[in-house]
């Protein structure tokens, strides 16, 4: 097994690359949290409001497609927010299972939904949910395993990645198992471009507080002052990046490491791939899934897709090692 690397590694190897480049997981510390919490209530960021408007209207239909005693996996479930409009609507849920890697929002949640609803087995996982993870078996019984990820975290993986995650997650629910995932659609790009740099600069702020984290964790002396923050669309990728630009030439010291910016260039901190709705489809059928039923908002910003997993790929329930696809490597 390889180990997993350092956050002094991740922004070595990083830094080193031609185009300069930091993984997205590190712009959630506690500050960088708090202020993502600030962005899904901004006017700019359409996804949160839309992504609720959409389980709101449709939870009735998506309630049937779920079905009765599932049990419900949700990866990064946080403050469960938009899993209660969930279980709300859902018929005799069995048993929820939050995995979330903060144990102090994971047990405050898990004991708010237990005490909500008493007839739930609740198991709360402290943990990654990039790495696999075992799902306990409940004492009640369920008929289907239901991986939900809501909130379009899926488009901030590289499309590979996101194939590889479907592809988990499919074997996670297991054969007759479902997905219920929210994903961000393309759209004009001053929309998107606003979504990710807002005027009150909330989303600046949340940006920056990565070289915030480097000078604190780290001991890099990056000067905050000579960096902004940026988002733009790149409609060939398909997605919009995240990036913090250098306004003069300086040299960073991270842990002894030299780093030499100019001008103008930029570390690329965040892609937020934005997806048509045939394109997931396609996407999650490569991932062994079998596209269900998709509900949009009227101006189809955005869209939950309900995925199934056939019985045909013979998975074990809840199994996250067996290959899925010889094609998928
Ligand atoms: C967590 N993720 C889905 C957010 C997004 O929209 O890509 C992260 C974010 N970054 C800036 N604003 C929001």
């Amino acid at each position: 097994m390889t180990e997993k690397k350092s956050f002094l590694e991740e922004v070595i190897d990083g830094l080193s690359q031609e185009q300069k480049t930091l993984p997205c997981k590190y712009l959630y510390d506690a500050r960088g949290s708090l202020l993502f919490e600030e962005i899904c209530e901004l006017d700019e960021y359409y996804p949160t409001r839309t992504e609720l408007a959409i389980m709101h209207r449709y939870s009735e239909e998506v309630s049937s497609q779920v079905g009765e005693e599932a049990l419900l996996i949700e990866y990064g479930s946080g403050s469960s927010r938009k899993t209660r409009l969930l279980l709300d609507s859902l018929r005799e849920p069995s048993c929820y299972v939050p995995i979330d890697i903060s144990p102090e929002i994971l047990a405050d949640s898990a004991a708010a939904i237990a005490k909500i609803y008493p007839d739930l087995e609740v198991h709360p996982l402290c943990a990654d949910y990039l790495s696999p993870v075992a799902i306990p078996i409940p004492e009640k019984q369920f008929r289907r395993r239901v991986v939900y990820f809501p909130g379009s975290t899926i488009g901030n993986f590289e499309p590979v990645e996101a194939l590889e995650f479907l592809a988990r997650m499919a074997r996670q629910a297991g054969s007759g198992g479902g997905v219920l995932i929210g994903v961000d659609l393309r759209k004009d790009s001053q929309v998107l471009e606003r979504a990710y740099d807002d005027a009150r600069g909330v989303t600046a702020q949340f940006d920056l507080n990565l070289l915030v984290r480097m000078n604190r964790e780290l001991g890099a002396d990056f000067p905050l002052d000579d960096f902004r923050h940026t988002a733009r669309w790149e409609p060939d990728l398909g997605r919009v990046e995240m990036r913090l630009v250098c306004k003069a030439a300086c040299r960073v010291d991270i842990a002894g490491h030299a780093f030499d910016f100019s001008a103008g260039e930029y570390i690329h901190t965040e892609s937020a791939y934005k997806y048509d709705v045939g394109e997931f489809a396609s996407l999650a059928t490569k991932a062994g899934l079998s596209p269900q039923t998709v509900w949009t908002d009227d101006s189809k910003k955005f869209s939950i897709h309900y995925l199934t997993v056939p019985d045909s790929l013979g998975f074990q329930s809840g199994s996250d090692r067996e290959p899925i696809d010889p094609d998928l490597g």
